[in-house]
Protein backbone atom coordinates (compact mmCIF):
# COMPACT_ATOMS: atom_id res chain seq x y z
CA UNK A 1 0.00 0.00 0.00
CA UNK A 2 1.13 3.57 -0.34
CA UNK A 3 0.68 6.55 1.35
CA UNK A 4 -2.08 8.74 0.71
CA UNK A 5 -1.30 12.87 -0.14
CA UNK A 6 -3.38 14.47 2.45
CA UNK A 7 -3.77 17.36 0.23
CA UNK A 8 -6.56 18.22 -1.50
CA UNK A 9 -6.38 16.69 -5.63
CA UNK A 10 -6.24 19.51 -6.96
CA UNK A 11 -2.74 20.48 -5.39
CA UNK A 12 0.40 18.74 -4.42
CA UNK A 13 1.40 20.10 -0.70
CA UNK A 14 4.50 22.21 -0.18
CA UNK A 15 7.99 20.19 0.62
CA UNK A 16 7.81 20.10 4.31
CA UNK A 17 10.44 22.64 5.90
CA UNK A 18 12.70 19.75 7.55
CA UNK A 19 12.81 16.07 6.95
CA UNK A 20 15.49 13.92 9.29
CA UNK A 21 16.23 10.26 9.09
CA UNK A 22 17.98 9.16 11.81
CA UNK A 23 19.74 5.22 12.18
CA UNK A 24 20.02 3.79 16.03
CA UNK A 25 23.31 2.95 16.21
CA UNK A 26 22.91 -0.19 18.43
CA UNK A 27 19.81 -1.80 17.04
CA UNK A 28 19.52 -0.63 13.23
CA UNK A 29 16.07 0.81 14.10
CA UNK A 30 14.79 4.28 11.79
CA UNK A 31 13.20 7.11 13.25
CA UNK A 32 12.14 10.22 11.52
CA UNK A 33 11.25 13.51 12.15
CA UNK A 34 9.18 15.81 9.84
CA UNK A 35 8.76 19.87 10.39
CA UNK A 36 5.98 20.70 7.88
CA UNK A 37 5.94 24.07 8.75
CA UNK A 38 6.98 26.64 11.84
CA UNK A 39 4.37 29.55 13.12
CA UNK A 40 6.32 31.56 15.42
CA UNK A 41 9.52 29.40 15.29
CA UNK A 42 7.22 26.27 17.16
CA UNK A 43 5.76 23.24 15.43
CA UNK A 44 4.02 20.57 17.32
CA UNK A 45 3.15 16.89 16.75
CA UNK A 46 3.67 13.88 18.38
CA UNK A 47 5.91 10.89 18.79
CA UNK A 48 4.41 7.52 16.76
CA UNK A 49 6.07 4.30 17.34
CA UNK A 50 5.05 1.18 15.11
CA UNK A 51 6.78 -1.15 13.28
CA UNK A 52 7.03 -0.62 9.64
CA UNK A 53 6.78 3.20 10.29
CA UNK A 54 8.02 5.29 6.88
CA UNK A 55 9.05 9.10 6.56
CA UNK A 56 6.47 8.99 3.73
CA UNK A 57 3.58 8.14 6.36
CA UNK A 58 5.18 10.88 8.86
CA UNK A 59 5.33 13.42 6.23
CA UNK A 60 1.89 13.30 5.47
CA UNK A 61 1.02 13.03 9.74
CA UNK A 62 3.52 16.55 10.13
CA UNK A 63 1.23 18.13 7.32
CA UNK A 64 -1.90 16.97 8.90
CA UNK A 65 -0.55 18.55 12.15
CA UNK A 66 -0.45 22.26 10.01
CA UNK A 67 -3.83 21.84 9.33
CA UNK A 68 -5.07 20.68 12.48
CA UNK A 69 -3.44 23.91 14.11
CA UNK A 70 -4.90 25.99 11.88
CA UNK A 71 -8.29 24.88 11.74
CA UNK A 72 -8.55 25.88 15.79
CA UNK A 73 -7.27 29.18 15.28
CA UNK A 74 -9.18 31.92 17.09
CA UNK A 75 -8.18 35.24 16.59
CA UNK A 76 -9.76 36.05 20.62
CA UNK A 77 -8.33 33.07 22.37
CA UNK A 78 -5.11 32.88 24.10
CA UNK A 79 -4.14 30.01 22.47
CA UNK A 80 -1.95 30.46 18.87
CA UNK A 81 -1.64 28.17 16.45
CA UNK A 82 1.77 26.94 16.08
CA UNK A 83 2.91 24.64 13.00
CA UNK A 84 2.96 21.38 11.84
CA UNK A 85 5.44 18.33 12.90
CA UNK A 86 5.56 14.32 13.50
CA UNK A 87 7.80 12.02 14.61
CA UNK A 88 8.13 8.54 13.95
CA UNK A 89 10.25 5.45 15.10
CA UNK A 90 10.16 2.41 12.73
CA UNK A 91 9.94 -0.59 16.05
CA UNK A 92 7.29 -2.47 17.58
CA UNK A 93 6.61 -0.87 20.75
CA UNK A 94 6.58 -4.28 22.70
CA UNK A 95 9.85 -5.22 21.61
CA UNK A 96 11.98 -5.47 24.86
CA UNK A 97 14.77 -3.09 22.97
CA UNK A 98 11.72 -0.55 21.99
CA UNK A 99 12.22 1.71 25.58
CA UNK A 100 16.24 2.15 24.27
CA UNK A 101 15.61 3.21 20.69
CA UNK A 102 13.00 5.69 21.73
CA UNK A 103 15.34 7.23 24.71
CA UNK A 104 18.23 7.68 22.01
CA UNK A 105 15.86 8.68 19.46
CA UNK A 106 14.71 11.56 21.46
CA UNK A 107 18.81 11.80 22.46
CA UNK A 108 19.71 12.72 18.94
CA UNK A 109 16.45 14.70 18.08
CA UNK A 110 17.44 17.07 21.34
CA UNK A 111 18.37 20.27 19.58
CA UNK A 112 15.36 20.16 17.55
CA UNK A 113 13.17 19.39 20.83
CA UNK A 114 14.51 21.88 22.72
CA UNK A 115 14.15 24.74 20.26
CA UNK A 116 11.34 24.24 17.66
CA UNK A 117 9.58 20.87 18.10
CA UNK A 118 7.13 20.15 20.86
CA UNK A 119 5.68 16.50 20.86
CA UNK A 120 4.40 13.90 22.81
CA UNK A 121 2.30 11.08 23.00
CA UNK A 122 1.17 8.95 19.36
CA UNK A 123 0.24 5.46 18.20
CA UNK A 124 1.94 2.78 20.44
CA UNK A 125 3.47 5.27 23.60
CA UNK A 126 1.92 6.35 26.23
CA UNK A 127 2.62 10.39 27.46
CA UNK A 128 4.22 8.50 30.51
CA UNK A 129 6.54 6.98 28.53
CA UNK A 130 7.91 9.82 26.52
CA UNK A 131 8.39 11.94 29.33
CA UNK A 132 10.55 9.48 31.04
CA UNK A 133 12.39 9.02 28.12
CA UNK A 134 12.21 12.95 27.16
CA UNK A 135 14.18 12.99 30.98
CA UNK A 136 16.35 10.13 30.36
CA UNK A 137 17.35 12.25 27.24
CA UNK A 138 17.83 15.32 28.79
CA UNK A 139 15.27 17.20 28.21
CA UNK A 140 13.54 19.89 30.40
CA UNK A 141 10.02 18.42 28.91
CA UNK A 142 9.01 17.38 25.81
CA UNK A 143 7.36 20.80 24.86
CA UNK A 144 9.71 22.96 26.23
CA UNK A 145 10.20 24.40 23.04
CA UNK A 146 6.93 26.72 23.39
CA UNK A 147 8.10 28.09 26.78
CA UNK A 148 9.44 31.00 25.04
CA UNK A 149 6.32 31.69 24.01
CA UNK A 150 4.35 31.87 27.10
CA UNK A 151 3.33 35.02 29.02
CA UNK A 152 4.29 33.18 32.68
CA UNK A 153 5.60 30.02 32.19
CA UNK A 154 5.76 28.76 35.40
CA UNK A 155 2.03 29.35 36.07
CA UNK A 156 1.02 27.93 32.36
CA UNK A 157 3.44 24.40 33.21
CA UNK A 158 1.59 24.26 36.80
CA UNK A 159 -1.89 24.01 34.84
CA UNK A 160 -0.63 21.80 32.60
CA UNK A 161 0.78 19.49 34.87
CA UNK A 162 -2.38 19.76 37.02
CA UNK A 163 -4.57 18.95 34.48
CA UNK A 164 -2.16 15.90 33.36
CA UNK A 165 -3.03 14.97 37.34
CA UNK A 166 -6.98 14.53 36.73
CA UNK A 167 -8.34 11.20 36.02
CA UNK A 168 -11.89 10.47 35.44
CA UNK A 169 -13.46 7.12 36.14
CA UNK A 170 -9.66 5.59 36.05
CA UNK A 171 -9.00 7.29 32.79
CA UNK A 172 -6.37 10.23 32.71
CA UNK A 173 -7.91 13.80 31.41
CA UNK A 174 -5.01 13.94 28.88
CA UNK A 175 -6.39 10.10 27.29
CA UNK A 176 -9.88 11.30 27.12
CA UNK A 177 -10.17 14.82 25.54
CA UNK A 178 -9.15 13.60 21.93
CA UNK A 179 -11.66 10.85 22.24
CA UNK A 180 -14.38 12.93 23.85
CA UNK A 181 -13.66 15.38 20.53
CA UNK A 182 -13.70 12.26 18.20
CA UNK A 183 -17.55 11.69 20.22
CA UNK A 184 -18.72 14.93 19.74
CA UNK A 185 -17.74 15.11 15.66
CA UNK A 186 -19.85 11.73 15.67
CA UNK A 187 -22.50 13.10 17.48
CA UNK A 188 -22.60 16.41 15.83
CA UNK A 189 -22.98 14.62 12.36
CA UNK A 190 -25.83 12.46 13.66
CA UNK A 191 -27.63 15.61 14.95
CA UNK A 192 -27.21 16.73 11.32
CA UNK A 193 -29.13 14.05 9.78
CA UNK A 194 -31.30 13.60 12.53
CA UNK A 195 -30.38 9.80 13.72
CA UNK A 196 -31.53 9.46 17.54
CA UNK A 197 -28.33 8.33 19.49
CA UNK A 198 -30.56 4.92 20.80
CA UNK A 199 -30.66 3.53 17.33
CA UNK A 200 -26.95 4.36 16.29
CA UNK A 201 -24.58 1.54 16.72
CA UNK A 202 -21.03 1.78 16.68
CA UNK A 203 -17.90 0.08 15.44
CA UNK A 204 -14.27 0.88 16.58
CA UNK A 205 -10.89 0.03 15.65
CA UNK A 206 -8.42 -0.15 18.61
CA UNK A 207 -9.46 0.93 21.81
CA UNK A 208 -6.02 2.60 23.40
CA UNK A 209 -5.83 6.40 23.64
CA UNK A 210 -8.35 7.59 20.86
CA UNK A 211 -10.40 4.26 21.14
CA UNK A 212 -11.41 3.59 23.91
CA UNK A 213 -12.12 7.50 24.90
CA UNK A 214 -14.24 7.61 22.06
CA UNK A 215 -16.19 4.09 22.65
CA UNK A 216 -16.76 5.48 26.31
CA UNK A 217 -17.91 9.06 24.98
CA UNK A 218 -20.10 7.61 22.52
CA UNK A 219 -21.52 4.86 24.88
CA UNK A 220 -22.52 7.57 27.47
CA UNK A 221 -24.14 9.30 25.28
CA UNK A 222 -26.71 6.50 24.34
CA UNK A 223 -24.91 4.62 21.33
CA UNK A 224 -24.50 1.10 21.32
CA UNK A 225 -20.87 0.04 20.85
CA UNK A 226 -21.46 -3.32 18.97
CA UNK A 227 -17.78 -3.82 17.75
CA UNK A 228 -14.09 -3.31 18.71
CA UNK A 229 -11.08 -4.33 17.11
CA UNK A 230 -7.33 -4.26 18.59
CA UNK A 231 -4.44 -6.09 17.81
CA UNK A 232 -5.88 -9.75 18.49
CA UNK A 233 -8.79 -9.25 16.75
CA UNK A 234 -12.57 -8.02 16.38
CA UNK A 235 -14.85 -8.72 20.03
CA UNK A 236 -18.55 -7.94 18.90
CA UNK A 237 -21.82 -8.27 20.19
CA UNK A 238 -25.06 -7.09 18.18
CA UNK A 239 -26.78 -5.91 21.61
CA UNK A 240 -23.90 -4.19 22.65
CA UNK A 241 -20.46 -4.56 24.10
CA UNK A 242 -20.04 -3.72 27.83
CA UNK A 243 -17.56 -1.03 27.14
CA UNK A 244 -16.26 -0.34 30.75
CA UNK A 245 -15.56 -3.56 31.05
CA UNK A 246 -13.39 -3.82 28.11
CA UNK A 247 -11.52 -0.58 29.04
CA UNK A 248 -10.96 -2.15 32.68
CA UNK A 249 -9.20 -5.08 30.84
CA UNK A 250 -6.74 -3.48 28.84
CA UNK A 251 -2.99 -3.71 29.19
CA UNK A 252 -0.04 -0.94 28.77
CA UNK A 253 -0.58 -1.23 24.44
CA UNK A 254 -4.80 -1.07 24.76
CA UNK A 255 -4.81 -4.63 24.11
CA UNK A 256 -8.25 -6.34 25.94
CA UNK A 257 -7.63 -9.53 28.08
CA UNK A 258 -10.43 -11.69 26.35
CA UNK A 259 -11.13 -13.14 29.90
CA UNK A 260 -13.24 -10.24 30.75
CA UNK A 261 -15.65 -11.15 27.92
CA UNK A 262 -19.47 -11.66 28.53
CA UNK A 263 -21.57 -14.48 27.64
CA UNK A 264 -22.78 -13.67 24.14
CA UNK A 265 -19.25 -11.27 22.81
CA UNK A 266 -18.08 -13.06 20.18
CA UNK A 267 -14.24 -13.15 18.92
CA UNK A 268 -14.08 -12.50 15.58
CA UNK A 269 -11.13 -11.78 12.86
CA UNK A 270 -9.63 -8.88 12.83
CA UNK A 271 -11.59 -7.05 9.71
CA UNK A 272 -14.93 -8.04 11.12
CA UNK A 273 -15.12 -4.47 12.73
CA UNK A 274 -15.88 -3.37 9.46
CA UNK A 275 -18.91 -5.05 9.04
CA UNK A 276 -20.71 -5.55 12.07
CA UNK A 277 -23.89 -3.89 11.55
CA UNK A 278 -22.53 -0.04 13.03
CA UNK A 279 -23.86 3.07 11.40
CA UNK A 280 -20.66 4.22 12.69
CA UNK A 281 -17.23 3.08 11.81
CA UNK A 282 -14.27 4.59 14.11
CA UNK A 283 -11.02 3.73 12.87
CA UNK A 284 -8.61 4.57 16.20
CA UNK A 285 -5.67 2.33 14.97
CA UNK A 286 -3.26 2.19 12.39
CA UNK A 287 -2.68 4.78 8.93
CA UNK A 288 -4.50 3.14 5.95
CA UNK A 289 -6.98 0.75 7.35
CA UNK A 290 -9.87 1.29 4.85
CA UNK A 291 -8.48 0.58 1.83
CA UNK A 292 -10.09 -0.02 -1.98
CA UNK A 293 -10.70 -3.81 -1.33
CA UNK A 294 -12.08 -3.55 1.48
CA UNK A 295 -14.51 -1.23 1.90
CA UNK A 296 -16.82 -2.90 -0.20
CA UNK A 297 -17.36 -4.50 3.59
CA UNK A 298 -18.77 -1.21 4.94
CA UNK A 299 -22.13 -0.69 5.49
CA UNK A 300 -21.74 1.92 8.29
CA UNK A 301 -22.97 5.15 7.32
CA UNK A 302 -20.46 7.63 8.48
CA UNK A 303 -16.45 7.02 8.94
CA UNK A 304 -15.19 8.95 11.80
CA UNK A 305 -11.59 9.02 11.23
CA UNK A 306 -9.76 9.19 15.04
CA UNK A 307 -6.72 7.98 13.64
CA UNK A 308 -4.51 9.49 11.50
CA UNK A 309 -5.04 9.08 7.64
CA UNK A 310 -6.99 5.45 8.18
CA UNK A 311 -9.21 6.08 5.07
CA UNK A 312 -7.27 5.94 1.46
CA UNK A 313 -8.00 8.27 -1.37
CA UNK A 314 -9.42 5.11 -3.71
CA UNK A 315 -11.25 4.08 -0.67
CA UNK A 316 -13.06 7.21 0.33
CA UNK A 317 -14.02 8.15 -2.90
CA UNK A 318 -15.46 4.62 -3.38
CA UNK A 319 -17.45 5.06 -0.33
CA UNK A 320 -18.51 9.20 -1.41
CA UNK A 321 -19.91 7.26 -4.16
CA UNK A 322 -21.67 5.05 -2.26
CA UNK A 323 -23.16 7.92 0.11
CA UNK A 324 -20.60 7.05 3.10
CA UNK A 325 -19.76 9.90 4.89
CA UNK A 326 -15.67 10.63 6.05
CA UNK A 327 -15.24 13.02 8.78
CA UNK A 328 -11.84 13.81 8.19
CA UNK A 329 -9.01 13.01 10.94
CA UNK A 330 -7.46 16.45 10.79
CA UNK A 331 -10.97 17.91 12.32
CA UNK A 332 -12.19 14.90 13.99
CA UNK A 333 -8.96 14.08 15.79
CA UNK A 334 -7.35 17.44 16.71
CA UNK A 335 -8.91 18.02 19.76
CA UNK A 336 -5.69 16.04 22.24
CA UNK A 337 -3.97 18.59 20.53
CA UNK A 338 -5.89 21.44 20.89
CA UNK A 339 -6.44 20.73 24.75
CA UNK A 340 -2.30 20.70 25.64
CA UNK A 341 -2.45 24.54 24.61
CA UNK A 342 -5.48 25.77 25.46
CA UNK A 343 -4.58 24.42 28.56
CA UNK A 344 -1.24 25.54 28.79
CA UNK A 345 -1.67 28.85 27.30
CA UNK A 346 -4.90 29.67 29.66
CA UNK A 347 -7.68 29.49 27.77
CA UNK A 348 -9.19 26.80 29.98
CA UNK A 349 -8.54 25.37 33.79
CA UNK A 350 -6.85 22.30 34.73
CA UNK A 351 -9.87 20.47 34.93
CA UNK A 352 -12.45 17.78 33.14
CA UNK A 353 -15.45 20.01 33.36
CA UNK A 354 -14.09 23.12 31.29
CA UNK A 355 -11.72 20.60 29.31
CA UNK A 356 -14.80 19.19 28.14
CA UNK A 357 -17.13 21.35 27.73
CA UNK A 358 -14.54 23.43 25.77
CA UNK A 359 -13.51 20.67 23.59
CA UNK A 360 -17.55 20.08 22.96
CA UNK A 361 -18.09 23.12 21.65
CA UNK A 362 -14.92 23.69 19.38
CA UNK A 363 -15.44 20.17 17.99
CA UNK A 364 -18.87 21.19 16.87
CA UNK A 365 -18.31 24.50 15.71
CA UNK A 366 -15.19 22.83 13.57
CA UNK A 367 -17.18 19.79 12.23
CA UNK A 368 -20.64 22.49 11.53
CA UNK A 369 -18.34 24.92 9.57
CA UNK A 370 -16.64 21.89 7.59
CA UNK A 371 -19.67 20.03 6.44
CA UNK A 372 -21.49 23.42 5.83
CA UNK A 373 -18.39 24.39 3.42
CA UNK A 374 -18.65 21.01 1.98
CA UNK A 375 -22.43 21.07 1.52
CA UNK A 376 -22.18 24.90 -0.16
CA UNK A 377 -18.95 24.13 -2.64
CA UNK A 378 -20.48 20.40 -3.16
CA UNK A 379 -17.27 18.56 -1.95
CA UNK A 380 -16.13 15.90 0.79
CA UNK A 381 -15.51 16.78 4.22
CA UNK A 382 -11.92 16.72 3.73
CA UNK A 383 -11.65 18.95 0.73
CA UNK A 384 -13.46 21.22 2.96
CA UNK A 385 -10.90 21.22 5.75
CA UNK A 386 -8.25 21.94 3.56
CA UNK A 387 -10.15 24.25 1.87
CA UNK A 388 -10.46 26.22 5.41
CA UNK A 389 -6.71 25.28 5.91
CA UNK A 390 -5.85 27.23 2.71
CA UNK A 391 -7.90 30.19 3.81
CA UNK A 392 -5.91 30.35 7.51
CA UNK A 393 -2.67 29.45 6.85
CA UNK A 394 -1.47 32.57 5.09
CA UNK A 395 -3.47 34.75 7.67
CA UNK A 396 -1.48 32.94 10.40
CA UNK A 397 1.60 33.44 8.30
CA UNK A 398 1.31 37.26 8.27
CA UNK A 399 -0.16 38.04 11.40
CA UNK A 400 2.67 35.83 13.37
CA UNK A 401 5.47 34.65 10.89
CA UNK A 402 7.23 31.33 10.33
CA UNK A 403 10.01 32.14 12.89
CA UNK A 404 9.97 34.22 15.64
N1 LIG B 1 -3.02 9.57 21.30
C1 LIG B 1 -3.35 10.74 20.81
O1 LIG B 1 -3.33 11.74 21.52
C2 LIG B 1 -3.79 10.88 19.37
C3 LIG B 1 -4.27 12.11 18.93
C4 LIG B 1 -4.71 12.25 17.61
C5 LIG B 1 -4.66 11.15 16.78
N2 LIG B 1 -4.18 9.95 17.22
C6 LIG B 1 -4.17 8.84 16.28
O2 LIG B 1 -5.06 7.83 16.74
C7 LIG B 1 -4.57 6.54 16.37
C8 LIG B 1 -4.46 5.68 17.62
O3 LIG B 1 -3.56 6.30 18.52
P1 LIG B 1 -3.58 5.93 20.06
O4 LIG B 1 -2.68 6.89 20.74
O5 LIG B 1 -4.98 5.73 20.52
O6 LIG B 1 -2.87 4.51 20.00
P2 LIG B 1 -2.71 3.44 21.18
O7 LIG B 1 -1.37 2.85 21.01
O8 LIG B 1 -3.11 4.01 22.49
O9 LIG B 1 -3.83 2.34 20.81
C9 LIG B 1 -3.82 1.68 19.59
C10 LIG B 1 -4.95 0.66 19.57
O10 LIG B 1 -5.02 0.11 18.25
C11 LIG B 1 -4.94 -1.31 18.33
N3 LIG B 1 -4.27 -1.77 17.11
C12 LIG B 1 -2.98 -1.58 16.75
N4 LIG B 1 -2.77 -2.14 15.55
C13 LIG B 1 -3.94 -2.67 15.16
C14 LIG B 1 -4.37 -3.41 14.02
N5 LIG B 1 -3.52 -3.67 13.03
N6 LIG B 1 -5.66 -3.81 13.94
C15 LIG B 1 -6.53 -3.53 14.95
N7 LIG B 1 -6.19 -2.84 16.05
C16 LIG B 1 -4.91 -2.43 16.14
C17 LIG B 1 -4.17 -1.59 19.58
O11 LIG B 1 -4.42 -2.91 20.05
C18 LIG B 1 -4.75 -0.52 20.51
O12 LIG B 1 -6.00 -0.94 21.01
C19 LIG B 1 -3.26 6.79 15.64
O13 LIG B 1 -3.50 6.88 14.25
C20 LIG B 1 -2.83 8.15 16.15
O14 LIG B 1 -2.00 8.81 15.24
C21 LIG B 1 -3.76 9.80 18.50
Amino acid sequence: MTAPSTAPASAAPPAPLMSITWTDHVTGHRGFLVVDRLVRGVASGGLRMRAGCTLEEVTGLARGMTMKEALHYDPDGRYIPLGGAKGGIDCDPRDPAAYGVLVRFLRAMRPTVESVWTTGEDLGLTQDLVDRAAAEAGLVSSIQAVYPLLDDERAARRRLADAFAVEVDGIGLDALVGGCGVAESALAALDRAGLPYARARVSVQGLGTMGGATARFLSRAGLSVVAVADVKGTIANPDGLDVEALLAARDAYGTVDRAALRPGDAELPADAWLSAGAEVLVPAAVSYAIDADNQRAVTARWIVEAANMPVLPAAEELLAARGVTVLPDVVVNSGTNAWWWWTLFGDIGPDAEQAFAHTRRSMRALIDRTLARAERDGISPRAAAHALVADRLPVLAERFGWYR
